[in-house]
């Protein structure tokens, strides 16, 4: 490789890594990091659980402490955005008028939060968590609320609505589904989640519809639902999913439509050009059956992570198809949910346990595809190795509290 080296667009969970991987590998050629946000790079989770509660501070949150970037020749660029690319001159252009030559560039821009299309969205008081600055606007907001609507029981609505709850806030959760996080949950965990939050005096309406926020003096005052009942509000909180960041892939003629297209080696069809993160779409051995075309998108630390570890080490010589078992954890209130595998709404559930701790066998065509456990870490870690090494258990078994999953977890195939 020349000296033009690897160029990064996006320094969050997947870009940090992938540049971090590619020198403990042996990469010797520059490598820079182009990033639009202005802190070094961070990790999320914790915007939405102990950053937002104060129990951490920001230092707690970078990846790296500065001199890890100087002491690795690793050149990180804040505050600056890739705007173009070119991909026959292979440069790209940033916002700050630069332009950086490259051998090969990575598309890392992750997601960011759906709008939400009602008049008043606008207002100064909406609030959305994606990042540090959405973190502490919120902080503020949290210590100057009483009564608050949170739009959005997924994973960001339900975290946020847990730390507002136990700071005394009057919290109001609107949900356009039947039930909290349907998009990737079990109508069994989405329960027993409910039951958690009502127990901390959080209300939910489910099957609702905001349509406006209504404003006085400038600011948000509350929402107004298609039902036609208003909910006042102090602020509102706006969770309601992501989406890809895909346009400089798009701009570029990569295909891109939910999730910047990659092959099973994170490769576009530009052989100069791959991409990793939340702005990925891939074929995943876990998705068989789950989409049409076997392809998914994975909005997690754990997959930024391994895809910035897997293209490493293509770029330093040991190419292998991404094939990591997707995993994801949940903090809310005092429950921690944590879910390997992909499952489908339609997955049939098999429950082990009881109470407050328990797991969801989750089971697609006869398969495991899923287990998700709430406050059962072991369960947790023998479903990574049963799925991983994709070990066959029956419904039956997953069922029968006699059989000993562990034991068939274990066994050298
Ligand atoms: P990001 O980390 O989002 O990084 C992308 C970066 O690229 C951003 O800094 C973005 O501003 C920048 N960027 C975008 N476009 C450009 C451009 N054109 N030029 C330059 N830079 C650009 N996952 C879990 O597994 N467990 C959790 O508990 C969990 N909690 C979360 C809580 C919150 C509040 C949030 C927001 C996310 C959470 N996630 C969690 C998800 C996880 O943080 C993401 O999946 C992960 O950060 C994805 O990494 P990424 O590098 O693809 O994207
Ligand atoms: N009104 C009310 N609810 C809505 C609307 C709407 N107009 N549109 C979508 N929703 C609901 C969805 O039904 C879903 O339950 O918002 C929820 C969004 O949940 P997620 O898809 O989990 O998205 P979010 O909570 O924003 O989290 C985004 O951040 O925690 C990370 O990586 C994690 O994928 C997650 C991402």
């Amino acid at each position: 490789m020349s000296a033009a080296g690897i160029v990064i667009a996006g320094a969050g969970q997947a870009g940090f890594q992938l540049a971090a991987s590619l020198r403990e590998g042996g990469f010797r050629d520059p490598i820079t990091l182009v990033g639009d946000e202005t802190a070094l790079p961070y990790q999320r989770p914790p915007l939405s659980k102990a950053y937002l509660a104060g129990k951490t501070d920001r230092t707690g949150l970078f990846l790296r402490q500065p001199g890890f970037f100087t002491e690795h020749s690793i050149t990180h660029r804040p505050g600056v955005s890739a705007v173009a690319i070119d991909r026959a001159g292979r440069r790209l252009g940033l916002s700050d008028g630069d332009s950086l030559a490259y051998d090969h560039l990575v598309i890392a821009t992750g997601a960011r939060n759906r709008p939400l299309p009602v008049p008043g969205a606008e207002l100064d008081n909406v609030h959305q968590l994606r990042g540090l600055a959405d973190a502490d606007a919120l902080r503020a907001a949290i210590a100057a609320a009483q009564a608050i609507v949170v739009v959005g029981a997924g994973f960001i609505g339900l975290e946020f609505a847990a730390v507002a709850a136990t700071r005394g806030l009057s919290v109001t959760v609107v949900e356009a589904a039947d039930r909290a996080m349907a998009r990737a949950v079990s109508p069994e965990i989405a329960r027993f989640f409910r039951g958690v939050h009502e127990a901390m005096g959080v209300r939910f309406a489910f099957g609702a519809s905001v349509t406006a926020i209504v404003g006085r003096q400038g600011r948000a005052a509350g929402i107004v639902l298609a039902d036609g009942r208003e909910l006042a509000a102090d602020f509102v909180l706006i969770g309601i999913g992501v989406v890809p960041n895909r346009e400089l892939a798009a701009a570029a003629g990569l295909p891109a439509d939910d999730g910047v297209r990659v092959d099973a080696f994170l490769a576009t069809p530009d052989p100069a050009i791959s991409a990793i993160g939340d702005c990925a779409r891939f074929p995943s051995p876990f998705a068989r059956g789950l989409t049409p075309d076997g392809t998914v998108r994975i909005e997690s630390v754990q997959n930024a992570i391994d895809q910035g570890r897997c293209l490493a080490a293509r770029l330093n010589g040991k190419p292998a198809p991404y094939a990591a078992l997707p995993w994801f954890w949940s903090d809310q209130g005092m429950h921690k949910l944590q879910i390997a595998g992909l499952a489908g709404p339609g997955d049939a559930s098999v429950v082990r346990g009881a109470g407050d701790a328990f797991s969801v066998f989750r089971f697609r065509d006869g398969s495991l595809s899923a287990v998700e456990s709430v406050d059962r870490a072991a369960d947790h870690m023998i479903a990574r190795r049963l799925l991983a090494a994709g070990t066959h258990l029956t419904p039956n078994q997953a069922a029968d509290p006699d059989f000993d999953i562990k034991a068939l977890a274990m066994r050298r195939p």
